[in-house]
């Protein structure tokens, strides 16, 4: 079977600054892959690719059976087979809980309001929060809009979830019920690429840990790879985090 994202010797430049230096991994179904590495290292930009919000300059890339390359993609089937979820919430402040999530269903996957409310509510039950499904993002905490969001990417019912430190902003606390959605997530075996500073939930949950450095997979293994690093950098990186 093929890898649900397959990247293959990518480049990636903004201006003279090369940013991805010919990164190449692969995820298969059901796999969970774990991407660390100092800040600047080109890990937002490398998940960024996978949803095609970035093009790269040169290798390929593969999502979902699509070929993204600098030739026109099918944006809206992209979509709708990736989830993507971001620090920042970016949540409708004027609209519902359940207006959020609704929206991409009703106007990009075309569902009937009231299967879109259907969709909209089983994810709400999946983030454990269905009794806020009339609540503005506003009433909510941190970690209760990380959730909506992550239930709004989860009712398009996607086959690859993408996380971009999406606990960076919240307190331990929070950070601790974001962290058990994506893991009940990671037992449901949706396959996900996630960028994460919580290094202790990567070594337990990954299946395999990619460590970028300066645009490059500078280590790759599996969680043993933070208690035994190869490298000078990747054993810096951990220092005593682990
Ligand atoms: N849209 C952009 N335009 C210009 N430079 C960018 C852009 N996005 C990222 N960069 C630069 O690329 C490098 C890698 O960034 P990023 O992928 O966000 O790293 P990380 O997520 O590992 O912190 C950084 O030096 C950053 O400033
Ligand atoms: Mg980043």
């Amino acid at each position: 079977m093929s890898p649900v994202v397959e990247l293959k010797n990518v480049h990636k430049r903004f201006g003279d600054q090369h940013v991805l230096k010919g990164i190449s991994l692969a995820v298969n179904r059901g796999e969970i892959l774990a991407i660390i590495g100092q800040s600047g290292s080109g890990k937002s930009t490398a998940l960024r690719c996978m949803d095609h919000l970035e093009t790269v300059d040169d290798g390929e890339i593969t999502v979902c059976g699509h070929k993204l390359d600098r030739k026109p993609v099918n944006l809206r089937s992209l979509r709708q087979n990736v989830g993507i979820v971001f620090q920042s919430y970016n949540l409708f402040p004027h609209l519902t809980v359940l207006q959020n999530i609704t929206l991409a269903l009703i106007h990009v996957k075309k569902l009937s309001r009231r299967k879109a409310i259907e969709a909209a509510d089983r994810a709400l039950v999946q983030v454990g929060l269905a009794e806020k499904r009339q609540a503005y993002p506003e009433q909510l905490s941190g970690g209760q809009q990380q959730r909506v969001a992550i239930a709004r990417s989860l009712a398009m019912d996607p086959q690859l979830m993408l996380f971009d430190e999406v606990t960076s902003a919240l307190d331990p606390q929070l950070t601790g019920e974001v962290l058990k959605v994506i893991e009940a997530l990671a037992v449901k075996g949706m396959t996900m690429v996630l960028v994460t500073h919580e290094m202790a939930f990567a070594y337990r949950l990954a299946s395999r840990i990619v460590f970028m450095h300066q645009g490059q997979v500078w280590e790759e293994g599996t969680g043993e790879i933070l208690k035994n690093p190869a490298t000078r950098e990747l054993q810096e990186f951990v220092g005593n985090g682990l």
